[in-house]
């Protein structure tokens, strides 16, 4: 018999600063917290990304975690990331007429410019183990607010259609899009999320840059497999799956 999920039911707590909306989270997971809670702030004062990078988060953007309880095998929990890439994607899609795209494993960018950004976190506590998901959207800083290295790689919703961005409208609805995903997720094994996922992922059957701890090579970003690694073609023609704990891909407007 396969367990399906109900529906997420969120529970919205807004602070105006935070260290980081992840680790507001996880504090709330350790002391019993259900499945559903979503922390926001408004200014995060130790944002941070994938691979130890920081995340720039000045009022006017949007931040956010969610608390997860997945009851799913470990190789469907990995699919999380693409659930709420893609659920930003569809969001500035639908609501703002822009071209988003998915820039696995957790970027969500608009002509190539990086506009919104995926962390998640896996732990173990005592009584069980979560995931925060926590997500980030340029909305409404000027690109000039962010910091000189990343602003010829970076988008806002505010700079690139010219709109005030009502944060709260745009949380409500990506939560929307992400339960949608997430339920698809324990309802048929991650099948949805993955055409999603490759349906908007922009680098794919392009030449990629893979970066490892050990290595620099180019290789044609080939397609998702079903736990959500990057399949690559390498010059020599063999194929190689990354995951993204231990690669960072450069396409031609920079790294994730
Ligand atoms: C990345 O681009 O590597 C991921 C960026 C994720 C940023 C969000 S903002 C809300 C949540 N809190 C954090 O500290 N990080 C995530």
């Amino acid at each position: 018999m396969v367990a399906i999920a109900a529906d997420v039911k969120y529970t919205i707590i807004s602070f105006d600063e935070v260290t980081s909306t992840n680790d507001v989270a996880r504090e709330h997971a350790k002391g019993g917290c259900p499945e559903g809670l979503v922390i926001t702030a408004a200014r995060q004062t130790k944002g941070r990304g994938r691979r130890g990078r920081s995340w720039h988060s000045e009022s006017g953007g949007l931040y956010f975690s969610i608390l997860l309880k997945p009851n799913l095998p470990s190789a469907r929990v990995s699919l999380i990331t693409l659930a709420a890439g893609a659920a930003v994607v569809e969001v500035l899609r639908e609501q703002y007429q822009l071209p988003a795209e998915l820039k696995w494993p957790n970027d969500v960018v608009v002509f190539d410019r990086k506009t919104a950004g995926v962390l998640c976190e896996g732990f173990h506590h005592p009584g069980g183990s979560s995931i925060i998901v926590g997500i980030g959207v340029n909305t409404n800083q000027p690109i000039a607010s962010l910091p000189e290295p990343l602003q010829a790689a970076a988008g806002s919703v505010r700079a690139l259609t010219g709109l005030e961005v009502d944060n709260d409208f745009l949380l409500k609805q990506i939560l929307a899009r992400f339960k949608h995903h997430y339920h698809s997720l324990h309802a048929d094994g991650g099948r949805s999320v993955l055409e999603s996922a490759r349906q908007y992922t922009a680098m794919l059957g392009k030449e990629v840059t893979v970066i490892t701890e050990t290595e620099i090579y180019t290789a044609i970003a080939c397609g998702l497999s079903d736990q959500g690694a990057l399949v690559v073609e390498k010059s020599d023609g063999s194929q190689e799956e990354l995951w993204a704990a231990d690669v960072s891909i450069q396409t031609k407007k920079g790294e994730d």
